[in-house]
């Protein structure tokens, strides 16, 4: 007896066996290149070689697929994600700017793929919603023995081989280096504002505490090497001296949620470069829930589906980080962060400020600004 399955569950479950990130491609009957992205590629037989990929039945590109005489599977490097997105994409240009030569049938062999497999069609069957493709297999190669793209609970990453020996990072080690640097007048600082203050270090898509002096009432909430990922509109401290490129990944880093959001936090950042500052004025609810998704975080795997969580909570704080302050103005502030001038070839680094009084003034918190400033430079 089968039970009416639900289809969100279905996806949820199945979303949690990783597959490989494959383009099929062709040269179709009107003697132009298609291409279409499967997950569902694998081994089937050695003797006689076949493999198999599972097309949905309406898909566009495999009726075309279809009318070649063969076809060949790509397999994705994990440094070739824009090409997922493109060929996963319904559309006719999907070849457009992408170097490729014709396999030994004439498929395309799509550049920097990790391997390709050229087939005949063997057979294709009917299989619910999907069909089910044998290929016969009549040649193929290994063209960069690197690590593939790998896709996994809807998001994509790589595989990383366990070790007993953490990953050197030279960066974070140098951070601390600068750090210790500023211990003394980091101290000073927490003591004569009764404030909590700490460095943080931009290590690849994480912020992480290099330095914590507290000499504020309010306990530390994060401890030493707590990493926060920059995801908008946080980190835009550490964006303000970035090249555009580093910019617009920053700002994808976050859930999609339109050009609007995107152009606040640009707009955001375009701030905190102009004054050097960010403030963060969140309330202590907000605060401590997104606390609490980050610690979650860090005791995770980091999986795609505990992103998205991040990711979310992140966005979130959006509309309570600001840069201007009104004359007369009193504010309950979370934070105060200032970008940190590092040598050449350093990881950009940063200075926050948090367990400030509440209904702190204007001028307390530009004096605040103006002491951190100081340290800064
Ligand atoms: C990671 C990933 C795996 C996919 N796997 C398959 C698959 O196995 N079979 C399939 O038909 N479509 C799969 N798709 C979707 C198609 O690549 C894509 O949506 C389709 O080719 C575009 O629609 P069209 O073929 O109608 O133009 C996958 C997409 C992604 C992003």
């Amino acid at each position: 007896m089968s039970k009416d399955i639900d289809s969100a569950l279905f996806r949820e479950t199945l979303g949690h066996y990783p597959t490989g990130v494959a383009v099929v491609t062709a040269v179709a009957e009107d003697g132009k290149p298609v291409g279409m992205i499967v997950g569902t590629f694998s081994s089937v037989s050695m003797n006689p070689p076949l493999i198999a990929f599972y097309p949905m039945n309406s898909s566009r590109s495999f009726a075309q697929v279809r009318t070649a005489k063969a076809f060949c599977v790509n397999v994705l490097a994990s440094d070739q994600e824009p090409f997922c997105r493109r060929f996963a994409s319904a559309g006719e240009k999907k070849f457009d700017g992408v170097g490729w030569r014709p396999g030994p049938l004439g498929s395309p062999i799509l550049d920097g793929a990790v391997s390709w497999i050229e087939c005949t069609f063997e057979d294709v069957r009917d299989a619910g919603d999907h069909y089910i493709v044998l290929g016969r297999v009549e040649d193929l190669a290994v063209e960069r023995s690197t690590l593939p793209l790998l896709f996994f609970q809807g998001g994509y990453g790589k595989f990383s081989p366990g070790s007993f020996i953490a990953a050197p990072d030279p960066e974070l080690i140098q951070a601390a280096h600068v750090a210790e640097t500023m211990r003394t007048r980091v101290e000073e600082l927490s003591v004569e504002f009764g404030v909590n203050c700490s460095v943080l270090a931009r290590i690849r898509w994480d912020a992480v505490q290099v330095l914590a002096v507290n000499h504020s009432p309010i306990e530390e909430p994060f401890p030493l090497g707590h990493r926060q990922p920059l995801i908008p509109p946080f980190g835009a401290v550490f964006m303000a001296h970035s090249p555009d490129s580093d910019i617009d990944e920053w700002l994808g880093r976050g859930p999609d949620l339109g050009d609007e959001r995107r152009d606040l936090n640009r707009a955001q950042l375009n701030r905190v470069r102009e004054c050097g500052y960010s403030l963060l004025a969140a309330g202590p609810e907000v605060l401590q829930r997104h606390a609490a998704v980050l610690s979650a975080f860090e005791q995770s795997d980091r999986l795609p589906r505990q992103q998205r969580v991040v990711q979310e909570a992140t966005s979130e704080l959006a509309d309570f980080f600001f840069t201007d302050l009104i004359a007369g103005g009193r504010y309950d502030l979370a934070n105060i962060v200032v970008l940190v001038t590092t040598r050449e070839g350093m990881p950009p680094m940063a200075l926050r400020m948090t367990g400030l009084p509440s209904g702190a003034s204007t001028e307390q918190i530009k004096s605040s600004i103006d002491a951190l400033k100081k340290i800064a430079s």
